[in-house]
């Protein structure tokens, strides 16, 4: 594991490589902005699946209640993650690829019914969505949460306002 909030962590969120980190920036960002609990580990779904499969296990233990898996290329991390736990996962393409994240996308958004991954935008869009997403999806379940979302939505209907003023 690279790092997690003090907090109990709710989210885990895993990436297929160490060069995959700092798109999830955005990520971790959201998540700290809402307070939620977080923790961030390097687990390729197609190198080390044993090592996959122990770490969901565990986590779910520890009380994750969502996953968030973000990958590039030929991007099965969030599918695995969505075949061995039965707690939504989130899943961010990365565009590291000559294909500029298309594959990623595909590879993630493209999984064969009753095993279901929400797939997110490619990118740093994406990686920002995958921490709201979860935020609202914790939501349900968490009032206060709930009430930090509306916060946002309501940030950010002012700001869209002021963007859309003809005379700024
Ligand atoms: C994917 O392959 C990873 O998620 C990463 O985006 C890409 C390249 O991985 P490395 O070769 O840099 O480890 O599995």
């Amino acid at each position: 594991m690279l790092g997690a909030m003090p907090d109990r962590p709710l989210v885990a969120v895993i990436c297929g490589s160490r060069s995959d980190l700092p798109a999830l920036r955005g990520t971790f960002d959201v998540l700290d902005a809402y307070g939620i609990g977080w923790e961030a580990s390097v687990i390729s779904a197609h190198r080390q699946p044993d090592a996959l499969g122990r770490y969901v296990r565990e986590a779910e233990e520890r009380g994750t209640r969502l996953f968030i898996g973000a990958a590039g290329l030929a991007a099965h991390l969030p599918g695995v993650l969505a075949s061995l736990t039965a707690r939504p996962v989130i899943g961010v393409p990365l565009d590291g690829g000559s294909l500029g994240g298309a594959d990623a996308l595909y590879s993630i958004v493209q999984m064969p019914p009753g095993v279901p991954v929400g797939a997110v935008a490619i990118g740093s869009a994406g990686a920002k969505n995958a921490g709201h997403l979860a935020a609202r999806i914790l939501a349900l379940a968490d009032a206060s949460l709930a009430g930090r979302v509306d916060a946002f939505r309501a940030e950010q209907a002012a700001g869209a306002e002021i963007d859309l003023d003809p005379r700024a």
